[in-house]
């Protein structure tokens, strides 16, 4: 069976007044998963959306919300999100004082629950709490922004991480999926996915593509993103 590689478009570089068009156009277009960036000037030095933008994508799309939460407490947040439509949610484990339980609330809310690495973060936080993981994202930038240069590092985190993912679903079969987010583009792709990603973000790479007025600007870049991971 071939590795089934996923490309998730991070909003956070659409074009605003347009988000409901910009989503479906990338979807249109090859990707598979919606990335939703929330930050909360706390967290992160930047602002950006919440339940109420999720909400409203919800019914543009039957494309999972991948929300990645970049807000410190995340608890209180996690419900409206559920409610909002969210697919998956993702937290830092620096963003909560009690991991484990702030898991266990995402999926009491029907939604598949993750935890998201900074670029300096140990990947201990995810040992004993695997069972209740469906997501590891890897940050390959510092987060609260996008357009950043990829960290090279990440690469061997995300050689770490593919192996504590294989040997849990040896024993277990249950699937984890490994994304990365920050600084992925046509060029890099191909080694990111040979140090272990199945899921990508990309934000500026994809949104910044083509002409504005042209509904099929994103099928380029998805095509090129494609035949890079083809190569794998
Ligand atoms: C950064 C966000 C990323 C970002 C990626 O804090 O989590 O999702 O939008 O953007 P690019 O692909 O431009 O690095
Ligand atoms: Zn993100």
């Amino acid at each position: 069976m071939g590795k089934q590689f996923r490309i998730a478009p991070s909003i956070l570089s659409a074009n605003f007044a347009t988000l409901g068009l910009e989503v479906t156009n990338a979807i249109a277009s090859g990707a598979d998963i919606v990335h939703f960036d929330v930050m909360d000037n706390h967290f992160v030095p930047n602002l950006t959306i919440g339940p109420l933008v999720c909400e409203a994508l919800r019914p543009v799309t039957d494309a999972i919300i991948d929300v990645h939460l970049m807000v410190k407490p995340v608890d209180r947040i996690i419900p409206d999100f559920a409610k909002a439509g969210a697919n998956i949610i993702t937290f830092h484990p620096e963003g909560s004082d009690h991991i484990d339980r702030t898991l266990a609330l995402i999926k009491d809310n029907g939604c598949k629950a993750g935890l998201v690495f900074n670029p300096a973060t140990p990947l201990d936080y995810m040992d004993y709490v695997m069972d209740k993981i469906d997501m590891i994202l890897l940050m390959s930038v510092n987060p609260g922004f996008g357009g950043q240069k990829f960290i090279p590092e990440a690469l061997k985190k995300l050689r770490l991480a593919r192996a504590k993912i294989d040997a849990y679903t040896a024993e277990t079969g249950r699937e984890i999926w490994l994304e990365i987010d920050g600084g992925v583009n046509v060029a890099n792709i191909a080694d990111i996915a040979r140090a272990g990603a199945d899921t990508f973000v990309a934000g500026s790479a994809l949104f910044g593509a083509g002409k504005d007025s042209d509904p099929h600007r994103y099928d380029s870049i998805i095509g090129a993103l494609r035949a890079e991971l083809g190569k794998v």
